[in-house]
């Protein structure tokens, strides 16, 4: 309990370190443009539309924060996802696979490189 804890302090301020220097972009991936690169980009945009599109919408500010500009590194993104954190709920495997997340950070990834 005391690691959970403990982590979710190191998750805040590590990602309100990283918030301060995310410049929002309006452009959402599903511009015209935007050319799906592999199997699991495509796999990736189909979960977060899912599970994710609702609170993040287009990747960006809804509910939750805005997270198509946020530079913080995968692993936290993860462990956001799997731990859940205030409003957001956590995702465990049984409704997230592994490659199901993995993807989702290879489309977040993908548009962060789109534009
Ligand atoms: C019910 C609404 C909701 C859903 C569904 C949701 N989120 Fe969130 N998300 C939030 C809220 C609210 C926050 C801000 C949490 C906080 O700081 O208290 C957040 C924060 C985040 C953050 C951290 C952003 C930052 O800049 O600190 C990431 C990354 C994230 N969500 C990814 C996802 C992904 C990926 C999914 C889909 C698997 C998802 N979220 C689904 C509401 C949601």
């Amino acid at each position: 309990m005391i690691v959970m804890l403990l982590s979710i302090v190191v998750v805040v301020i590590v990602s309100t370190v990283f918030e301060s220097c995310v410049a929002r972009k309006s452009e959402p991936i599903t511009g015209e443009t935007f050319v799906i690169p592999n199997e699991a980009v495509a796999n990736g945009e189909k979960v977060f539309m899912v599970h994710c599109q609702k609170c993040h919408p287009a990747g960006e500010a809804g509910l939750g924060p805005a997270i198509n500009s946020n530079p913080a590194p995968g692993f936290i993104k993860r462990f956001q996802v799997r731990h859940g954190l205030g409003v957001m709920p956590s995702f465990k495997r049984g409704e997230i696979s592994e490659k199901d997340l993995h993807d989702i950070m290879a489309y977040l990834k993908a548009w962060k490189h789109y534009k």
